[in-house]
């Protein structure tokens, strides 16, 4: 179980994850990835599956395109917390795992997928170079990630101001409990280490305020603001800033 799991109790993590997803799912305009792994996916891994939401649709969509023709395609999750539903579809299954740890998986897999693991993981080069070593060859992997830094379009976003410095906080937080807190911008650099071929990159901005004049990119962020605020207390109170809710540095006006 991660710091924030642990912070903001099962049911509310579990329901900001679940929103987190409807967020990139619409924002990834409803695919659940970009990888082009063909139509036979036999072997299907999501590294720090959360509540499993992932690949429980992934394993519906399995089910719904290819059941007939591939019935024996499987979707793995793994975390550290038992936080998935266990009423599933039948090719789905969900362990209990550090990815951390050096992988058992007796078989390869034909796509390993790892969404949004910002600021559970500490050593990134080593989840990949494991990434690497379990995808078969021709298989893909996709990591969705983020880098935490907050901006405009058109560069009016005020520098210091209680959005500013409360990411700075968060960031610095997450790195003195040795996580990784803005992969994002880095997976490119340690796919290629890891000896990855054909990488694409594809940068996509998500909007938190509610200004975007699309419904789509809307979804849920009224709820978002208060989830931001949540998650971030148990950061800060580790990384030593004296503060009791972190609504004191972080009101919802500033996030308007
Ligand atoms: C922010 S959530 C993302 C969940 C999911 N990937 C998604 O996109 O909805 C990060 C998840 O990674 C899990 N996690 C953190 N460190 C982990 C580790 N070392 N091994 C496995 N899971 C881990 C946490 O328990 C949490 O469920």
């Amino acid at each position: 179980m991660d710091a924030v799991t642990k912070h903001s109790g099962i049911s509310i993590e579990s329901d900001r994850l679940d929103l987190f997803h409807e967020i990139l799912l619409r924002r990834c305009n409803g695919e659940l990835f970009m990888a082009p792994i063909g139509t036979n996916p036999q072997r299907i891994l999501d590294l720090g599956t959360g509540t499993g939401i992932w690949a429980i649709d992934m394993a519906r969509i399995l089910i719904l395109f290819l059941g007939d023709k591939f019935p024996s395609a499987q979707v793995l999750g793994n975390d550290l917390s038992p936080i998935q539903p266990t009423l599933v579809p039948p090719n789905v299954a969900f362990e209990v795992d550090d990815v951390e740890n050096d992988w058992v998986y007796s078989q390869q897999f034909d796509f390993i997928h790892a969404r949004y693991l910002a600021g559970a993981i500490k050593d990134w080069s080593r989840l990949i170079d494991q990434a690497f070593k379990f995808t078969r060859p021709g298989g893909w992997v996709e990591f969705q990630d983020f880098d935490m830094e907050f901006y405009t379009l058109h560069g009016d976003f005020a520098p210091g101001c209680s959005l500013d410095r409360w990411t700075k906080m968060v960031v610095n937080g997450l790195k003195q409990m040795g996580a990784e807190p803005e992969p994002g911008p880095k997976l490119k650099g340690w796919l290629k280490d890891a000896r990855f071929i054909n990488i694409h990159e594809k940068v996509l901005p998500i909007p938190v305020g509610i200004w975007p004049k699309s419904e789509e990119m809307l979804v849920g962020n009224p709820r978002r603001y208060k989830y931001f605020l949540l998650t971030s207390g148990k950061i800060l109170k580790t990384a030593g800033y004296k503060c009791n809710t972190t609504s004191t540095w972080c009101t919802v006006k500033d996030l308007r």
